[in-house]
């Protein structure tokens, strides 16, 4: 039974109610182990720990692990704590209920995907942008190459990170479209080749598609996620069309897949369409992080994005309609810096968001 959903859950709470669970995974800690995992529904997502009984053994939660298939919807039932600034779930003798799946045929599937944009709508608008290439080589890679990765409109772009949900790896791709675009149209006493730019945003992470696989109403990550990347993917999936172009035209194009990771990735950007994408990329990339980060942050307090490294403050946003000023709820000044946890702790091998 569905009687709550996720943006209706306040810290304290205790929930009883049907959601998806993805990303499940088993974690050490002094005193044993524990599941994590995301559970979501239509209107978003949080972080889930699955703890089990006191006294529960290794055993036990190695058994629930086992059992719980990833993409499928479970009764969860337990409370809503904060963790670093971020609600996420806890629970304990509610673990029993992890043990069979609900029956989808009862429900409605669409109460259980969570994305934040209509992915028809950017659907629509992405393939505007492919009918705006204009040459028609080009515009016919693009096509194919989208065409052929299976599923590239419906999966997400991550795991966790940037755009982690249904649709996602579409909406990234026409975030970074939309502003290379942008780029190239402001800087117009620059050498910069539009249908290059927007070829080489349209496929920057086609790879990806190959990357995710359908796990019950949702998507997992195969094996190829972690083992290679989303690079190679995209470079073997344009290699098939090399023949609709010229060698300049798609060696530019390769050379954008390769090198859009920038100083993250192995080959540097080298020439002004690679760069764009490249910072483009970038932008999408962190402000996703930045703005969902700062969603569960309080005003006038800090708090810690861990993919970006870096404390976030969440400032008072209404103003006074006669003065202008910012109405802060009080006077006092903005809550003490939180300090990070030493596991969250800037990295400097931190691997690339994108
Ligand atoms: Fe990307
Ligand atoms: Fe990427």
């Amino acid at each position: 039974m569905k009687n709550i959903y996720i943006e209706e859950i306040t810290v304290g709470q205790k929930i009883d109610s049907l959601f998806l669970i993805e990303n499940p995974s088993i974690k050490s800690k002094t005193g044993g182990l524990f599941i994590t995992c995301t559970i979501s529904d239509r209107t978003g997502t949080r972080d889930c720990k699955i703890w089990g009984n006191r006294g529960s053994s290794e055993e036990e939660i190695e058994r629930y692990y086992e059992l719980i298939v990833e993409g499928n919807i479970y009764r969860i039932a337990g409370e809503v704590r904060e963790y670093n600034g971020a609600m996420e779930i806890h629970v304990n003798s509610g673990i029993e209920f992890l043990a069979y799946t609900e029956n989808e045929n009862n429900l409605n599937i669409r109460d259980y995907i969570y994305s934040p944009v209509d992915p028809d709508e950017t659907k629509k608008k992405l393939e505007k942008h492919i009918s705006g290439i204009k040459d028609s080589g080009i515009r016919k890679i693009v096509r194919e190459a989208i065409k052929t990765s299976d599923g590239f409109y419906e999966k997400p772009a991550a795991k966790k990170n940037h755009h982690a949900y249904y649709g996602g790896l579409a909406h990234h791709t026409l975030e970074v479209v939309e502003i290379a675009a942008g780029i190239t149209d402001s800087l117009p006493g620059i050498d910069i080749d539009r249908d290059i730019v927007i070829a080489g945003a349209l496929i920057h992470d086609i790879g990806k598609a190959d990357t995710f696989e359908k796990s019950g109403i949702s998507y997992k990550p195969c094996p190829a996620y972690s083992l290679i990347g989303h690079i190679s993917p995209a470079i073997e999936r344009i290699s098939k069309f090399r023949t609709y172009t010229d060698e300049d035209a798609f060696y530019h194009l390769l050379h954008i897949i390769q090198s859009h990771h920038g100083t993250y990735g192995d080959v540097l950007p080298q020439s002004t369409e690679a760069w764009t994408v490249h910072h483009a990329d970038n932008i999408s990339a962190m402000l996703n992080e930045v703005s969902s980060t700062l969603k569960d942050i309080k005003e006038g307090e800090f708090g810690w994005c861990k993919p970006v490294n870096s404390n976030l403050y969440r400032f008072h946003k209404k103003r006074d309609s006669v003065t202008g000023r910012t109405i802060k709820p009080d006077d006092k000044s903005p809550a003490h810096n939180k300090e990070e946890p030493d596991d969250n702790k800037p990295n400097k091998g931190q691997s690339s968001l994108f």
